[in-house]
């Protein structure tokens, strides 16, 4: 079994969830993790990336995940990265909708072509078939129309290991709201682990959506940005309160392993700017800290200054406490 059931994972998040940040969600108690979605063309024409597909042995088990159109390139692609990375799984993207991705007849396109995707999961599953690698996919309801028994159909008869579904529609992006009750469907006729994903906003939404869908594994995707901590909470049913200091910290803590697999330490420095507002969020000070952190001048001073903050935090903390 690929996933094991009671789970809790990261989801993939384009821009967010690299090494770093998969590696820190492990940490906390998070399950299993998930690249973001690479082009499966991309790596045949030029090679894996390796900003995105970088991992260490802390990120495990980890899911690369993959997209495209076209079953005979997604295949080739899996079986290279089954060569070079030897993830534990890998992970076809059906959801994608944005424009981008859309006019390429990619990822979310897809839904509105079952057999297509069956073909695409059918010739994957048999190319990794020397590898031992599992393939699982990551699905919305449809495009346009709700289309999930037939997408789910074309999945198992392609032989897939595990769905997460994302219950809204491509066309919707994320507006409205998830609608679990389409994972409790997929879970009753889906003889494959089922993932859910969306809208879990805390930890006790985790408890809420296995009891609500009984699907086998929730994923948190936006609420683990801001609170990375919610693994630790589920697992310890409890609320974390996470102070500043420890957040900088933590800030601090990603950049320093970003440094292995940037191509610089700027970029680093220049990338880390999405996961900072994400942890400053709901602070009084975060504004005045956003902008004494993206008002420098290169990565040294940036370092330089959130290391002085850490002081300066520690210092009230301490004072505070007398
Ligand atoms: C910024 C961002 C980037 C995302 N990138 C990916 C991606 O690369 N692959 C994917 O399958 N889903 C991606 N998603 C979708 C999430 O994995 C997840 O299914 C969705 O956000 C719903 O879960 P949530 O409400 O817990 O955020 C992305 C979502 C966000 C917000």
């Amino acid at each position: 079994m690929v996933v094991k059931r009671g789970e809790v994972i990261l989801a993939p998040m384009a821009g967010y969830t690299h090494s770093a940040f998969r590696r820190l969600a492990r940490q906390l108690g998070a399950d299993r993790t998930y690249t973001e979605l690479i082009s499966a063309p991309g790596i045949i024409h030029r090679g894996i990336p390796k900003k995105y597909a970088y991992f260490t042995p802390l990120e495990r088990p980890i899911h690369i995940q993959l997209f495209g159109r076209n079953p005979y390139e997604i295949s080739r692609a899996a079986v290279k990265v089954a060569q070079e990375l030897k993830p534990d799984a890998i992970d076809i993207n059906f959801g994608c909708s944005v424009p981008k991705v859309l006019k390429t007849g990619a990822a979310g396109k897809l839904l509105e072509n079952p057999p297509v995707i069956k073909e695409i999961v059918k010739m994957t599953v048999e190319a990794l078939k020397p590898y031992r690698i599992p393939v699982t996919a990551k699905i919305r309801l449809g495009l346009h129309e709700d289309n999930l028994e037939k997408i789910a159909e074309a999945l198992i008869e392609g032989g897939v290991s595990a769905i997460t579904l994302h219950p809204r529609l491509g066309a919707q992006g994320y507006a409205g709201r998830a609608d679990w009750k389409r994972i409790a469907d997929l879970k009753r006729i889906s003889p494959v682990p089922v993932i859910g994903s969306g809208d879990v906003k805390n930890w006790r939404d985790i408890d809420r959506m296995f009891e609500e869908t009984e699907c086998d594994a929730v994923m948190v995707g936006r609420a683990a940005l801001s609170n990375p901590w919610i693994f630790t909470e589920y697992r310890e049913k409890r609320d974390i309160e996470i102070p500043l200091k420890w957040r900088l910290e933590t800030i601090l803590l990603l950049l320093e392993w970003m440094f292995e697999y940037y191509p610089s330490r700027e970029k680093a420095c220049f990338e880390i700017r999405s996961l900072l507002v994400q942890l400053l969020k709901g602070f009084s000070q975060s504004r005045e800290i956003k902008s004494y952190l993206m008002t420098v001048k290169g990565c040294e001073e940036f370092v330089n200054r959130l290391r002085e903050l850490i002081e300066r935090f520690t210092t009230e903390s301490a004072k505070s406490s007398l």
